[in-house]
């Protein structure tokens, strides 16, 4: 049988009622746009989180420029972050006026690798945006510890991570500045595009607040250029009803984690997950020098499968005037040579993920 990648109605059908009729109430309601719902998602989430407020954003790009851009962050500046990663990341960095300058990731968890960070530092490094890959948070203590020495604003782009934790620390609440993503194949995902940022300090909640809205305190007086972008109603009342349900969702994509762990071949790389860190498996991804052979052999068995980020951000045309090339870091061409996502979400069961890593296996036969 076949095994989708992921599984957004199946998860759509859990909460159907409880959904439909909360979005009903936002139609009839008449308030769509910076409403109850919002205002209540922002402090459930700022409360789940343990930062001092979140802002409810249109998506994640956009909250990753608009905390970029809280923290006074534009032209001239630079800003450290990972090439393995969704383009969005790098993205927000040059939307902001700042230059993005990428530093290679780790071999185990590929996140960020702390200690290529300080190599890459200079007059006009102003931030460092670590990204919490496929739902693993990147070393917060060691980047928090550079971030620190240099004096260096940390904002977390979180956008896969959501209930992910570090040390008892949730993901989007280890930097200056957290965001997510509310896209809707994410582990907290809306039925349209939504973000959301989250902030340590009641003032870069409020300068966040201000640049979602035209960069204006009043709605009368705009004193910057800032943007049009909100969460809506329609999106925040369904997240608040999925912020209920979400831990359990995330336990269920750690048992399926650990059925994988025990049934892929032994010569699969898995996710590693340090001491101290929780992973919520946005994605659970492989890693295998024959990649392409495994993929082939689960496309045959009508097993999804999606390899991430082939070309790495480095190598994106956008990014051209930077000059990398190929070999720049290693760690990153590897992952993205190597890995492959396969099937995640908090509906699948023991049988289903023994069909996978038959297909896994039958790839490397
Ligand atoms: C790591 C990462 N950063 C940023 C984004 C951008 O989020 P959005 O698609 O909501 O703009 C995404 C998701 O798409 C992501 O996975």
């Amino acid at each position: 049988m076949a095994v989708g990648l992921m599984d957004i109605k199946g998860q759509y059908a859990e909460l159907q009622g409880r959904i439909e009729t909360s979005v009903l109430d936002v139609l009839r309601s008449g308030r769509v746009i910076l409403g109850p719902n919002v205002k209540s998602f922002e402090e459930e989430s700022a409360a789940y989180m343990g930062t001092a407020g979140a802002v409810g954003v249109a998506n994640g790009t956009d909250g990753l420029t608009i905390a970029l851009r809280a923290l006074g962050i534009g032209a001239g500046d630079e800003v450290i972050t990972v090439p393995f990663t969704f383009y969005a990341t790098a993205e927000a960095i040059a939307q902001s006026g700042a230059k993005p300058v990428f530093v290679d990731i780790l071999p185990h968890t590929l996140c960020m690798d702390p200690t290529a960070v300080e190599a890459a530092i200079t007059p006009r490094t102003k931030a460092i945006m670590p990204v919490d890959l496929f739902g693993l948070p990147a070393d917060a203590d060691a980047i928090e510890a550079i971030a620190g020495k240099h004096g260096l604003a940390v904002v977390e782009d979180a956008c896969q991570a959501w209930g992910a934790t570090y040390f008892g620390r949730r993901a989007g609440s280890l930097g200056d500045m957290g965001v997510f993503s509310f896209f809707p194949t994410k582990n907290l995902g809306g039925y349209g595009d939504g973000g959301l940022v989250t902030a340590h300090t009641e003032e870069l909640v409020q300068k966040a607040r201000e640049l979602r809205f035209h960069g204006s305190k009043d709605k009368k007086t705009f004193t910057q250029i800032g943007f049009n972008s909100r969460l809506d109603e329609i999106q925040a009342a369904i997240l608040r009803i999925e912020l209920e349900v979400i831990d359990d969702w995330n336990a269920r994509r750690a048992l399926v984690a650990e059925w994988y762990d025990e049934y892929l071949p032994r010569e699969v790389v898995r996710p590693a997950v340090p001491d101290g860190v929780s992973h919520v498996y946005h994605l659970y991804v492989l890693r295998h020098p024959r990649r392409d052979d495994i993929a082939a052999a689960c496309k045959e068995r009508q097993v999804d499968c999606a390899a991430y980020y082939t070309t790495p951000l480095q190598l994106q045309p956008a990014f051209a005037d930077q000059g990398h090339k190929l070999g720049d870091f290693p760690v990153t061409d590897e992952a993205a040579a190597q890995n492959l996502a396969v099937p995640m979400h908090p509906n699948l069961v023991e049988e289903q993920v023994k069909e996978v890593a038959a297909a896994v296996a039958a790839g490397l036969a």
